[in-house]
């Protein structure tokens, strides 16, 4: 057999050229986050000092999500293992999910779920860039019963925001566990775990934490805990054993012990991200985040665009989809952004592919410098690429 080469490509250093990442996330990381991870490279998960780490993270995600929730912790993956990690630990195949369709993300929920054998029950928004009604999330809950129902606060392949005002107490009635999805929305609008009545709420730290991709972050209420206690099978994946993982980060009363080897690096820069958050304050965190939101909103109407989202009280405000206007070349406009201008903004997403921007508010590049920058090239940008038609 023919003896594989060594690839000619990895014998070149590397050349990244830095972006201005102002799309759904990921976010570009402050020198404090890169600096806290570069200097992770002397540390291990067993060591006792990244057990105090383990802590201070656990105690930063209790802050960002108003909780006290003894299960609050990381998985190391993408926000979906958040999902599938829900999915494996809490349902079970004959159980019913409920989710609303109006976005990627609920059809992602749905497809998990189907696939280990449960029925899923639907609703859908009145239009792509419309929320939810209580009233049809609220019939839902009480035709159905699910086990299990999924909620997106904030759906980043459409912009918009989801209130989830009253369903915290409609799924306790009746005996559902509310997951909540706000893997684009936390720190850009105000999402206090317990006081809503959710059980099940994750994050993920690429996007208005401002830490590395590579950290989903989730907290479960003692009411969801429960729910996988008394599971009649084990959960299908031993990695995304939701108390073995749990344990393994000290919760539930357990000593720090192996699960599986956590993404050390990333997590230490997550902790750092979260300080950061923490001396700025929460609230004040998430005020910025809608003040710059609503300047580059006002921007892009000036420019003579449109936003997808019409009610502005709809939108999400870390993730602003604009409809692309007629006569523009779409993926010119963005290449141009990118290569005259070094700003990444995205395309749609799922259902929005090909009729949306995506415009990423998110942590540490939520500013007024980033949004007049983004503006003034979005400008040059739309000059240029409407002339090339
Ligand atoms: C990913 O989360 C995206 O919205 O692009």
């Amino acid at each position: 057999m023919e003896t594989i080469q060594p690839p000619k490509s990895l014998s070149k250093g590397i050349k990244i050229r830095n972006r201005l990442l102002l799309g759904p996330g990921p976010s570009n990381v402050s020198d404090r986050v890169a600096h806290a991870t570069a200097f992770s490279s002397g540390i291990s998960h067993i060591d006792p000092q990244f057990h105090e780490i383990f802590e201070d993270v656990k105690d930063g995600l209790r802050y960002v999500f108003q909780t006290k929730n003894e299960t609050t912790f990381c998985i190391t993956a993408s926000g979906h293992a958040a999902m599938e990690a829900t999915v494996a630990n809490i349902l079970e195949s004959g159980d019913t999910l409920a989710t609303g369709i109006n976005g990627l993300w609920g059809q992602r929920m749905a497809a998990m779920a189907s696939r280990i054998g449960c029925k899923v029950a639907t609703v859908q928004s009145k239009s792509l860039s419309e929320p939810i009604e209580f009233e049809a999330y609220e019939k839902l809950i009480r035709d159905h019963r699910p086990k299990l129902l999924y909620v997106c606060h904030g759906d980043s392949s459409t912009g918009v925001l989801q209130s989830l005002d009253g369903l915290g107490k409609v799924c306790s009635d009746v005996g559902t566990i509310l997951m909540v999805d706000a893997v684009a929305s936390l720190l850009s609008a105000p999402v206090e775990m317990d006081k809503l009545g959710i059980d099940i709420l994750f994050t993920a730290s690429q996007k208005c934490l401002s830490a590395h991709a590579g950290v989903a972050c989730i907290s479960l209420s003692e009411r969801a805990m429960d729910s996988i206690r008394n599971r009649k099978t084990k959960p299908s994946s031993l990695y995304l054993d939701i108390i073995g993982i749990s344990n393994s980060w000290g919760c539930n009363g357990c000593p720090h012990h192996y699960h599986s080897t956590p993404a050390i690096a990333v997590i230490v820069g997550l902790r750092e991200a979260l300080a950061i958050v923490v001396e700025r304050g929460l609230d004040s965190v998430v005020r910025e985040h809608q003040e710059v939101s609503r300047v580059i909103q006002n921007g892009l109407e000036k420019l003579g665009l449109e936003m997808f989202v019409a009610n502005s009280h709809h939108r999400l405000p870390s993730v602003l989809s604009v409809k692309i206007p007629k006569g523009v070349d779409a993926n010119a406009f963005r290449r141009h952004l990118l290569t005259k201008y070094d700003i990444e903004v995205a395309g749609g997403l799922g259902p929005s592919a090909g009729t949306v921007w995506r415009i990423g508010v998110m942590g540490h590049n939520a500013t007024h410098a980033n949004a007049k920058k983004l503006l003034d090239a979005m400008k040059d940008a739309l000059h240029v690429t409407k002339s090339n038609l």
